[in-house]
């Protein structure tokens, strides 16, 4: 059988990033462009920012792709591209990207939901055994995502207000840390001491939903009511006390969900899945449980256009093809 080899964009937020991947699970070239730096000092992502900056580096970066791979266009049989969610003005430069190169060279266009790219991230390391669950945790996303086979999702849990990255990015900021905060607060985490109670989100019996904003809450609180009284809190332990609440409701709630369902395996996916604390909880929690746990490497799980690729590729096998009436669409749905 011929190889399939699919070009892949992705532009959602602040990384413009291009990808080839093979059969759906080897990586060929992998090339992120990130803006970080541009939006550091706003303290978060400016959108209006964010679209001219993917302006700017997309042809570079799909260049990049081409001489990493080594592939000529004749070598490509279609081209993927996040279409949400994300800010609708990045994802317009990327969906336009698409549409342009997918009509000049003759290829099919394939549209792919952000999520469905963060898990399949796992595919490129591991083929999936079903059913399994996935845990996606991002700036933007909080969710338990159960799969009985290949592109079909069905979300068993969801934030209801902050997603867990946007929590952490949040804390980091009341702490006067630069933007990304989740890294940083994962750093401090590992000096401090959980000298703080904060609440566990656990909502209704058996709901598998999160919430992050009554912590987050909590933590302005008691920094505040700490500074009032003059007593000294070291930012180690609001940050070790802060990740611990957080990460205790993920494990938990993910391996209840786990359990349940009955699944073969557990997958962690977006940029949280980075956080030591998280992994290393996880672990301890999975083992001798009879269920697999894996991990992407840290540098798929922040957004990458490689894991685009690899959830176009199911797609592309599946015959999914998108025609020129492919939009961003902000709000898409997994
Ligand atoms: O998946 P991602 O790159 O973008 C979205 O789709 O949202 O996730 C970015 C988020 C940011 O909120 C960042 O602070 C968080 O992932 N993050 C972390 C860590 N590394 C990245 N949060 C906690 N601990 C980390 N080590
Ligand atoms: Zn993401």
């Amino acid at each position: 059988k011929k190889d399939t080899c699919i070009l892949a964009i992705e532009t959602s937020c602040d990384e413009t990033a291009a990808a080839i991947v093979k059969n759906g699970t080897e990586l060929l070239a992998n090339v992120v462009a990130s803006q970080i730096e541009s939006h550091k000092r706003f303290g978060g992502v400016v959108p209006e920012i964010a679209s001219r900056h993917h302006v700017e580096a997309i042809t570079d970066v799909i260049s990049e792709a081409f001489s990493q791979s080594g592939l000529e266009w004749d070598d490509i049989d279609a081209i993927a591209v996040t279409e949400g969610p994300g800010l609708v003005g990045a994802l317009l430069i990327g969906v336009s990207a698409a549409k342009a190169l997918s009509f000049a060279k003759k290829k099919p266009l394939i549209g792919v939901h952000h999520i469905a790219g963060h898990i399949y991230a796992n595919r490129l390391i591991e083929e999936f055994e079903f059913p399994l669950l996935a845990l996606i945790v991002s700036g933007g996303h909080t969710e338990l995502v159960l799969m009985k086979g290949h592109g079909e999702f069905e979300v068993i849990g969801q934030t209801r207000d902050d997603a867990c990255g946007e929590a952490y990015d949040k804390v980091a900021r009341m702490l006067s840390l630069p933007y990304p905060g989740g890294p940083h607060i994962d750093r401090l985490a590992a000096d401090g001491e959980e000298t703080i109670e904060f609440p566990r989100a656990y909502l209704e019996e058996g709901s598998f939903d999160f919430s992050f904003s009554g912590l987050k809450s909590a933590v302005i609180n008691t920094i505040h009511n700490a500074k009032q009284r003059g007593k000294e809190l070291k930012d180690e332990d609001i940050a070790a006390s802060f990740q611990a609440s957080v990460v205790e409701v993920l494990v938990e709630k993910t391996f209840k969900a786990a359990k349940q369902y009955n699944v073969k395996e557990v997958i962690v996916a977006g940029g949280v899945a980075a956080n030591k604390g998280l992994r290393n909880k996880l672990a301890e929690r999975f083992e001798n449980s009879g269920i697999p746990l894996h991990f992407p490497p840290i540098h798929l799980c922040t957004d990458n256009a490689a894991m685009i690729g690899a959830a176009a590729h199911i797609a592309y096998e599946q015959g999914r093809r998108h025609g020129m009436d492919l939009n961003a669409n902000p709000g898409l749905e997994l």
